[in-house]
């Protein structure tokens, strides 16, 4: 059982949002689970998976389909192609530190986007590349957005919710209105209203990212720790 800001909730956080806030947004075939296309590629098996439960993953998601198994540790069989690799790291916000959620205004100029502003959203992630974001991964969570003369030029948002945590993802400003504190709001916008509903933030971010990861710990998150990141070809 897991509890509010249980940690153990955060060592499968795609497979505890795909059994519970994600379920509706789930494709499952025994223990395994993925997102339905356009949401997230990303999939779980069973801790410790036998073959079965490979094979139930592949039929789910369609033979040469992309699996991004996120941090899962578990190897899938030989046939299974390796996409990709990427060191990385799971930070959790430490209370007591970071910003007061108490003292959070709600900027003017903050926006909640929804589905009709997907193409920009699209557009900022193709030009800032702050992970993997589909047409549908809005629908996660809450995404917050700055516009700067009607365009959008920074957003974060809520991907995975284990139980008791809520995942910030796209943390990404436009290089042109870089340095004026977009990312800084929004993260303390998100973290706010995270902390508001009695969950506890929690993100991932590339271990060679050095600028984002120093931004985060000066916002109060800590590692949790190291993990690797691996994407698949199911067979
Ligand atoms: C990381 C990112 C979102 C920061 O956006 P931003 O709106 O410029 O950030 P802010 O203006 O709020 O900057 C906050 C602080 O971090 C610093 N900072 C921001 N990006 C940095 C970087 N790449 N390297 C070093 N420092 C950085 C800023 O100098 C600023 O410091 P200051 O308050 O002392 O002036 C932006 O650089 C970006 O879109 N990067 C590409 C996408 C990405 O990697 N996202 C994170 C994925 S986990």
């Amino acid at each position: 059982m897991t509890g509010p800001s249980d940690v153990t909730a955060l060592d499968d956080p795609v497979g505890e949002s795909l059994r519970g806030h994600h379920a509706h947004l789930a494709r499952r075939l025994g223990g395994a689970a993925t997102y339905v296309p356009g949401v997230a590629t990303f999939c779980a098996v069973p801790a410790e998976p036998d073959a079965a439960a490979w094979a139930d993953l592949a039929k789910v998601l369609g033979p040469g389909e992309f699996a991004d198994m996120f941090s899962c540790p578990a190897i899938p069989p030989p046939d299974w192609d390796p996409v990709f690799v990427l060191e990385g790291r799971q930070m959790i916000w430490a209370r007591d530190s970071g910003p007061d959620p108490s003292h959070h205004e709600f900027d003017r100029d903050m926006v909640e986007l929804g589905a009709e502003d997907v193409p920009e959203m699209l557009d900022l992630v193709e030009r800032t590349r702050p992970g993997p974001f589909w047409p549908r991964t809005h629908e996660l969570g809450t995404y917050l957005g700055i516009r700067e003369d009607g365009a959008l030029v920074a957003m974060v948002g809520e991907r995975l919710r284990p139980p008791g945590w809520t995942e910030i993802s796209a943390v990404c400003t436009a290089p042109e209105a870089r340095g004026r504190g977009h990312a800084v709001r929004l993260l303390r916008a998100h973290i706010a209203r995270i902390v508001a509903r009695g969950e506890r933030p929690f993100l991932h971010v590339a271990e060679a990212n050095s600028g984002a990861l120093a931004l985060y710990e000066r916002l109060g998150f800590e590692t949790r720790k190291h993990v690797t990141f691996r994407g698949f070809r199911t067979p």
